[in-house]
């Protein structure tokens, strides 16, 4: 089992995003073998929905948004095996509690995998327009497909 986590400021936005796009490629897929998760450096918003505009925005598209947001913790280094910054200060807010190197090679921000956009991070979209929505979900499609791709051939 490999198991992903997407994490962003608030856990709301971006990183529900990731977690819910990926979520249905490895089910359009039939993929069982990979779990994937969201979090948030930030506290603020525990326990809310996703923002009701990026469910939209990924509803649009036909993808089914789930999930509660949830701060990350130290812990979430031994939960998953891969853990997946969307901007530079979520990287360095999490690379800042990892404790071992083996912590810190787990971590691979979102753009690397990107293949259609060069922009440096997954911008935040909150206090934006609808368009930044749109751009999230672009994004995101395009990493999550990428990453599909790059699990899809470790197994070969
Ligand atoms: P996210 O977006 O990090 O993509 O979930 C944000 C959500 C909330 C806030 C900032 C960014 N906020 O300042 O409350």
């Amino acid at each position: 089992m490999t198991r992903i986590l997407f994490v962003c400021l608030g856990n709301i936005c971006r990183s529900p995003a990731g977690e819910n796009t990926m979520r249905d490629l490895l089910q359009r897929e039939g993929i069982t073998g990979i779990s994937v998760d969201s979090a948030g450096t930030a506290g603020y918003h525990i326990g809310k929905r996703p923002d009701s505009r990026m469910s939209a925005t990924l509803e649009q598209r036909g993808i089914a948004v789930t999930g509660r947001a949830r701060q990350f913790t130290k812990k979430d280094f031994e939960n998953f095996d891969l853990i997946i910054p969307m901007d530079e200060e979520n990287r360095r807010d999490i690379l800042r509690l990892a404790r071992h190197e083996s912590d810190r090679a787990k971590i691979q921000p979102f753009m690397t995998f990107c293949q259609r956009f060069t922009n440096p991070e997954v911008p935040d979209p909150y206090y934006g327009g609808p368009e930044g929505f749109e751009l999230v979900a672009d994004i995101v499609a395009d990493g999550c497909k990428a990453i599909f791709s790059s699990l899809s051939h470790q197994n070969d």
